[in-house]
C-alpha cells in the first residue's frame, strides 16, 4: 500500500511519527507539499504536477493541512478526490470543521451540546449578542484560529466593542461565545480514529490563563473519559464525516460540551501524555480501508 501525506513540513512531530511507524505496518509513505502541487483540470488528463512530474495514483491520501494554507490545501485534497483517490479526512469534512461557526452549526443541527454562540458583524447590537451568549464575561474567537491563538476572554462591554472593531477592521469574522465557567481552565481532548476514542487527555491551563491548549502552556494528563464524553466525541466526528479527529470537550452543568473539532490534530501532546501510539493506530486504520 502506497499513501501520500499532504504536509508542508515533513519535520513536524506528527508527520515524522507517521513516517517512522509506516514501515512497521508495511505502508509505503510519500510526502507531498501541497504548495508544490499544480492542479491541472483537463478532462480525463486532469492531474497533479510537482515540478515536471505527474503524481502517481496513491492508494490513499492523508491530508495534514495547517490553518495557514487551508484554502490551497483543500483544493489539493479535492483534486485527489476528483481523480478517485480516497482522502482521509475528506476535503469536505475538513472544510466543514475548520471554520468554528460552521462546525458548531453542523453539530447543533444534529443535537450535540455546544456553548451558546453568536456570529455578529454589528457593533450597535452587542448587548443582544452578550445576552445570547449568557452574559459577561464572554469568549471571543476568530473563525479560523488554532492552538489557542485568536481565543480571547472579555469582561466588559467597552473591551468587547473595541476588540470587535479592531478584529473587523482586520477583516476577521468573530464569534461571541458563552464562557463555560464550570469547566474553565480545563478541557478534554478525545482523539478519535474510525469510530473509537483511541486516547484521551485532560488539559489544564497554567495559572492565570483560561486556555488549556498545550501550545499555550497547558499540561496534558492521560484520563479515562466517562462514557457520555466518548459518545459525544465519536458522534461529533461522525456528524462532520471525520475519520480522524481531535475533539475538544468541556465539562458544563448540562453535561459534556463540544468546544471544537480538529481535522488535523497533532500527536505530540497526546502521545506524550498518554503513551498511546497514535501514528500507528492511524496507519493501521488506513490499512484496513
Ligand atoms: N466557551 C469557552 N469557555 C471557557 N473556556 C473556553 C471556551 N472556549 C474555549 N475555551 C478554552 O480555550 C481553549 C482554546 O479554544 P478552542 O475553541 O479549542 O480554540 P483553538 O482552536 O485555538 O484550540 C480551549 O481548549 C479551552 O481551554
Ligand atoms: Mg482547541
Amino acid at each position: 500500500m502506497h499513501i501520500a501525506i499532504l504536509s508542508r513540513n515533513k519535520n513536524l512531530y506528527s508527520t515524522r511519527r507517521l513516517h517512522e511507524e509506516a514501515g512497521k505496518v508495511k505502508v509505503r509513505c510519500s510526502f507531498v507539499n501541497p504548495l508544490h502541487c499544480q492542479l491541472v483540470i483537463d478532462g480525463d488528463a486532469s492531474r497533479i504536477l510537482v515540478g515536471k512530474k505527474t503524481l502517481p495514483r496513491y492508494d490513499l491520501v492523508l491530508p495534514r493541512i495547517g490553518a495557514s494554507i487551508t484554502e490551497y490545501g483543500l483544493s489539493v485534497a479535492k483534486h485527489f478526490e476528483m481523480k478517485g483517490i480516497l482522502t482521509i479526512n475528506s476535503s469536505r469534512s475538513i472544510a466543514e470543521s475548520r471554520n468554528k461557526m460552521r462546525c458548531l452549526q453542523v453539530l447543533t443541527k444534529e443535537g450535540i451540546l455546544v456553548p451558546a454562540t453568536v456570529l455578529t458583524r454589528s457593533t450597535r447590537d452587542l448587548p443582544m449578542a452578550v445576552d445570547a451568549a449568557k452574559g459577561l464575561p464572554v469568549v471571543l474567537k476568530i473563525l479560523q484560529g488554532t492552538q489557542g491563538v485568536g481565543v480571547m476572554l472579555v469582561h466588559t462591554p467597552v473591551s468587547l466593542g473595541s476588540v470587535l472593531d479592531t478584529l473587523h477592521a482586520l477583516h476577521q469574522d468573530v464569534i461571541v461565545q458563552q464562557f463555560i465557567v464550570e469547566g474553565a481552565g480545563r478541557d478534554f481532548r478525545a482523539f478519535v480514529v474510525g469510530n473509537r476514542v483511541i486516547a484521551s487527555m485532560m488539559r489544564t491551563a497554567p495559572q492565570g490563563e483560561f486556555r488549556s491548549n498545550i501550545h499555550r502552556g497547558g499540561a496534558g494528563n492521560t484520563v479515562e473519559l466517562p462514557k457520555a464524553y466518548k459518545k459525544a466525541a465519536i458522534h461529533a466526528a461522525q456528524i462532520l464525516g471525520l475519520e480522524i479527529a481531535g475533539v475538544d470537550l468541556m465539562e458544563s452543568s448540562q453535561g459534556p460540551m463540544v468546544i471544537e473539532v480538529n481535522s488535523s490534530p497533532g500527536f505530540e501532546g497526546i502521545e506524550k501524555a498518554t503513551g498511546t501510539n497514535i501514528a500507528s493506530a492511524i496507519l493501521r486504520h488506513i490499512r484496513r480501508k
